[in-house]
């Protein structure tokens, strides 16, 4: 991978990690995801901005990229570390041993994670909202963007060349190759990193959505032209439409979402699934989308990128030992993490001497402030008026989302 110029002196360096590990150790990446670090050279001093974890050689990757761009590690004057998670900070202990001489910048309450993660206290500075980088003919501002993602989460801003460096904010899941810039991508890479962007938000930044939308407002006093967020493309043509998008994905977190809805069922024996098909021809049967997923066979992560996308909810679930079937209460659990709240939704399920599953779900549902139309359970195998009732009930659900108004 070759260094990618952004404006005269500011470059991306970058490393694409491939689909075999868990992102945080928990969500696929099937196709990878990209870790991006910049560059800022000024006329006197020279400041690299976030790092990479050393993952599958991102960290020699990033160095040789330094090289060709005519630098050397010992040419960094300053680290500027938005975030201390370690898919931006894993290789700092490495090169701080390398190049003893670095001053660390980042915000007050990183201050104390980067001895706790690194053992680093010295030539580390806390700075914060308004705090000013001069290098010679280059200018960072920082600007503290508290939770999006961790709380000692800061952007930072560099005034001459107008290049916001958002971390996390704006950013996606995906590798990136030759198309770098929003406007390199063709309208189907364009759909790619829109699909990645929705399942990296709902995946990561969903709970911290009310402190997206406080960072976004405090943003809009900077004049930007290009947005370079660590992980995914950068956007330079439409900087706009990323900010729009993250404020829409922002939304989603209260309802209403898109007005789709998202079925997630679990079957011990094939009765609950038996009220699948009706389900969906319910769903269907008012014209919107239904996104069907099975669990445990299909991971959480792509339940949650659809559930946080649609304003409807239906859960297939049947009731195991007096309580919800337990893969599922482990999505359930996600999404309340996740805060996919205010929502249309229903429960379907079977139970087999006792229930037990709809009272939990009940309190569940309450909890997020899911607006629930009654459920339709049964005992053992559904009969005939269980399969009409879950299609009238899904095509009542499909039809509220569908008036259903912000
Ligand atoms: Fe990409 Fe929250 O780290």
């Amino acid at each position: 991978m070759k260094p990618v110029e952004i404006a005269q002196g500011v470059y991306r360096l970058s490393a694409n990690i491939g689909s075999r590990d868990l992102f945080e150790g928990i969500w696929p990446i099937p196709n990878g995801v990209s870790l991006n670090a910049y560059i800022v050279k000024g006329d006197n001093k020279t400041a690299l901005i976030d790092l990479v974890k050393d993952w599958e050689g991102a960290a020699r990757g990033i160095t040789e990229q330094l090289r060709e761009a005519g630098l050397g590690l010992g040419d960094i004057d300053y680290l500027v570390l938005n975030h201390m998670e370690p898919d931006h900070t894993g290789w700092l202990a490495e090169l701080k041993k390398q190049q003893p001489k670095l001053q660390i910048l980042c915000s007050k309450k990183a201050v104390p994670m980067v001895e706790a993660f690194y053992g680093i206290t010295d030539s580390v500075k806390a700075v914060g909202s308004g705090d000013v980088l001069d290098l010679g003919g280059k200018q960072l501002v920082f600007e503290d963007a508290p939770n999006v993602h961790w709380p000692e989460t800061m952007v930072t801003y560099e005034a001459v060349t107008k290049t916001l460096f958002s971390c996390d904010a704006f950013g996606s899941f995906g590798q990136v190759h030759e198309a770098v810039f929003d406007d390199q991508l063709s309208e189907l890479e364009m759909r790619f990193f829109e699909q990645e962007t929705l399942r990296y938000y709902a995946n990561i930044v969903s709970s911290f959505s009310i402190f997206v939308q406080r960072a976004i407002k405090k943003l809009e006093a900077l004049d930007i032209s290009v947005i370079a967020p660590s992980h995914g493309i950068l956007w330079r043509k439409n900087p706009d439409k990323i900010i729009r998008d993250y404020i829409r994905l922002a939304s989603y977190m209260n309802g209403p979402a898109e007005e789709e809805v998202t079925l997630v069922w679990s079957s011990m024996y094939g009765n609950t699934e038996s009220l699948v098909e009706a389900v969906r021809a319910g769903v269907e049967a008012e014209g919107l989308p239904i996104h069907i997923h099975r669990v445990p066979q299909e991971h959480v992560s792509f339940v949650l990128a659809s559930a946080w996308r649609s304003s409807g909810i239906i859960v297939g679930m049947p009731t195991y030992e007096y309580r919800m079937f337990p893969p599922m209460y482990t999505v359930l659990d996600i999404l309340e993490r996740s805060h996919v709240m205010n929502r249309k939704a229903f429960r379907f399920g079977s139970y087999g001497w006792s229930g037990g599953a709809q009272k939990q779900f009940d309190a569940f549902t309450q909890a997020m402030k899911w607006d629930c139309l009654g459920s339709v359970e049964f005992q053992g195998a559904p009969k005939q008026p269980d399969h009409e009732t879950a299609f009238a009930r899904a095509r009542e659900l499909a039809k509220q989302v569908k008036s259903w108004k912000a």
